[in-house]
């Protein structure tokens, strides 16, 4: 059988899937529908400092082969997630990546303080990418130098590894994920999701109360593969894809392009245990085209 293990240079995952933040709840709602431990590693819901309500309804809308979310990071806050956290860790040996955000560089840095400092946490991932937040979808990773700033100030306030999570809307996503990179970031995660307008004709009016909304699912692999491929030939850290991953040919085409681990989202929503069907299909992949490693495949694509 082969070897599935990858390494992300601060730690080794023993496979490459990794549930998306936001598409996997707090990892608890999951238990009934699969063991966490077959996984990479997996993400937690986006958290605040403090308890959020998030956008106003709707905050979902399907699309052909996607789906439009203008969610607003709703959740429970630091003090409760840390419960959660305690409690999952005893279900799982799988490692636990918190999500991190903050209305200002200083609730960034303090959210990641709280979290790197619970044993149970084994990396983090700085959410500077969601577009649901500012009107326009305005976000950190738009701007290198605030990337590189905000970066910079978490990593001083940590001793844990920190994955960046980009975003797809940025003008240059390279220069972000160079900025990102030399601020001190371990890893880097992309893309999060592609801002997309959906529209109410008989009200004439936009379908999200924030205008625009995030662009996830099938729709948008072809666009983040390659962002994921410009990135990877850019940067010297570890990158994790993603962007409408289904199936195990897709994690290996990312796989291909350059990335070490994947993350897989909306998926999810539909079919809660698709990382195990994915697994078995990512396995069946690999002997077919006859791979004993993923480091036989990685980056490697001909061009
Ligand atoms: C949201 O909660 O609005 C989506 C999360 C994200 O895009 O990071």
């Amino acid at each position: 059988m082969a070897d599935l293990s990858v390494d992300l240079g601060f730690c080794r995952l023993k496979n490459p899937l990794i549930p998306a933040s936001g598409t996997f709840g707090y990892g608890e709602e999951f238990v009934p529908f699969m063991d966490l431990d077959i996984i990479g590693a997996l993400v937690l819901k986006g958290i605040y400092r403090n308890a959020r309500p998030g956008n106003p309804p709707p905050r979902l809308f399907e699309t052909p082969a996607g789906l439009l979310n203008s969610i607003g990071l709703a959740g429970p806050g630091a003090d409760e997630l840390q419960g959660v956290i305690r409690r999952l860790s005893a279900t799982t040996r799988t490692p636990i990546i918190v999500n991190v955000c903050g209305q200002d560089d200083a609730e960034f840095a303090e959210v990641a303080g709280i979290f790197a400092a619970m044993p149970e946490v084994a990396m983090l991932e700085l959410n500077i990418s969601c577009p649901n937040i500012k009107r326009g979808g305005a976000c950190p990773a738009q701007d290198e130098k605030h990337t590189y700033r905000l970066v910079k100030r978490v990593k001083e306030n940590i001793a844990k590894p920190l994955i960046v999570k980009l975003s797809p809307n940025a003008a240059d996503i390279v220069a972000v994920a160079r900025a990102a990179q030399e601020a001190g970031a371990d890893a880097l995660s992309l893309v999060n999701t592609f801002l997309g307008l959906a529209v109410d004709l008989e009200k004439r009016r936009p379908v999200f109360a924030n205008t625009l909304a995030g662009l996830s699912g099938p729709a948008i692999k072809p666009l983040a593969l390659r962002l994921v491929w410009e990135v990877c030939r850019q940067v010297r850290i570890p990158v994790i894809g993603m962007g409408g991953i289904t199936s195990g040919k897709d994690v290996l085409e990312y796989i291909l392009v350059g990335a070490s681990a994947v993350q897989i989202g909306t998926v999810n929503f539909c079919e809660p245990a698709a990382a195990v069907r994915i697994l078995a299909e990512l396995e069946k992949e690999m002997e077919k085209l006859r791979l004993n490693n993923l480091n036989e495949i990685k980056g490697k694509l001909a061009v």
